[in-house]
C-alpha cells in the first residue's frame, strides 16, 4: 500500500526516488510520485509518464519544496541524441529537413511491452517532441515518423535504430543521410541517471525544490522546458557551479539605454 512504501521510504533515510517502471504505466508513476511527496523524498522521473512536465505535478513538488527531475530519461549516446545533434546540424548549416524517421528495435522487456501500442502514446510524444524542439521549423506531423517499430526476440539487450533524414541543401538540391545505430540498451541510461541523481543530491543540500529545470533539460527526453543541447549542458554546468544565472536565462528582458561606459560591458 501507499502508506507502507512511504513508511519504508521514511525509515531506509532515502533521499532520492528513481521512476524507473514499464513505459505506459500511468497510474504506477502516479502512485509512486505520490509516495514521494508524503515520504518528503525528491523524484527522478526516467520514463514517459509526464509528471514533472505535467504543470499540476510540478507544482505539488514546488509547494513541498521537494526537487524533481524528469520525464524520461536520455541515453548516453542513443537515437535521441543522435537524432537531436543531427538535427541540430540541418539547422545550423542552412538545410530545410523535409521528412525524417527513426526506427528503433530491440528484445528487451522494454520493447516487448511497447508491443502494446496504447502504451506508447506519452512515449512518442516525448521521443517526437525531442527531434522536433531542436528543428529550425517545426515538421508537419505527417512528416516525422520516431518511434519504436519492432520486438525482435533475439536481439535481445542490443537496441538498434535506423535513422533517415532527408533535405534540401543550397539551390533547393535534395540530399539524404542514413545512420544504423547499435547499443546495449539497459545500461545506456546509467550514467546520465548518476549524474541526474548528483544533480538533484546538490539541490536538496541547498534547500532548492520543485522542478530542476537545466539538469532535467540536459538528462530528459521531454523536460517541461526544451533547450538545445549545448544551451542544456551549459546551463546544467551554471547550476551545478551554483550560479544563479541558469534562473534568469529562462526569462530574461534586458532594457538598456543611453551611452554610459558600462553599457559596453
Ligand atoms: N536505456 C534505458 O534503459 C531507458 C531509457 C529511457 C527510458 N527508459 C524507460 O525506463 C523504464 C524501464 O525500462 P527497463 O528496460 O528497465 O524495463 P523493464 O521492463 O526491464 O523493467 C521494469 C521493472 O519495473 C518493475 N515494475 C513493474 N511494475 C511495477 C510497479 N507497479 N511497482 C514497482 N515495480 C514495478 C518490473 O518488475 C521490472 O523490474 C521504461 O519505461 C523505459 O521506457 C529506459
Amino acid at each position: 500500500t501507499r502508506e507502507d512504501i512511504v513508511k519504508t521510504l521514511k525509515e531506509s533515510g532515502a533521499e532520492i526516488l528513481l521512476n524507473y517502471v514499464p513505459v505506459g504505466s500511468e497510474k504506477a508513476t502516479k502512485f509512486y510520485a505520490q509516495c514521494a511527496l508524503e515520504a518528503r523524498v525528491a523524484f527522478i522521473n526516467n520514463m514517459p509518464v509526464f509528471i514533472a512536465s505535467n504543470p499540476e505535478w510540478a507544482e505539488k513538488f514546488k509547494e513541498r519544496n521537494i526537487p524533481i527531475i524528469g520525464d524520461d530519461i536520455k541515453s548516453q549516446l542513443g537515437a535521441t541524441i543522435t537524432h537531436r545533434v543531427l538535427t541540430t546540424i540541418f539547422k545550423n548549416r542552412g538545410v530545410k529537413l523535409e521528412r525524417t524517421y527513426q526506427l528503433n528495435t530491440g528484445g528487451n522487456t522494454d520493447f516487448l511491452n511497447m508491443l502494446e501500442r496504447h502504451r506508447l502514446i506519452s512515449k512518442k510524444v516525448s521521443k517526437t517532441e525531442a527531434v522536433q524542439s531542436v528543428a529550425g521549423e517545426r515538421l508537419a506531423d505527417e512528416d516525422i515518423h520516431v518511434g519504436p517499430s519492432d520486438y525482435v526476440p533475439w536481439q535481445k539487450d542490443n537496441k538498434v535504430c535506423f535513422i533517415r533524414m532527408e533535405g534540401r541543401l543550397f539551390g533547393d538540391i535534395p540530399m539524404n543521410l542514413e545512420l544504423r545505430l547499435s547499443v546495449e540498451d539497459s545500461p545506456n541510461s546509467a550514467g546520465v541517471v548518476i549524474d541526474a541523481i548528483r544533480c538533484c543530491k546538490l539541490a536538496l543540500d541547498r534547500g532548492q525544490g520543485g522542478v530542476l529545470y537545466s539538469p532535467s533539460a540536459y538528462f530528459m527526453k521531454h523536460p517541461p522546458k526544451q533547450f538545445t543541447d549545448a544551451e542544456a549542458f551549459n546551463l546544467t554546468e551554471e547550476f551545478i557551479a551554483g550560479n544563479k544565472g541558469y534562473l534568469l536565462k529562462m526569462k530574461c528582458l534586458i532594457i538598456a539605454a543611453g551611452e554610459g561606459s558600462r553599457l559596453s560591458n
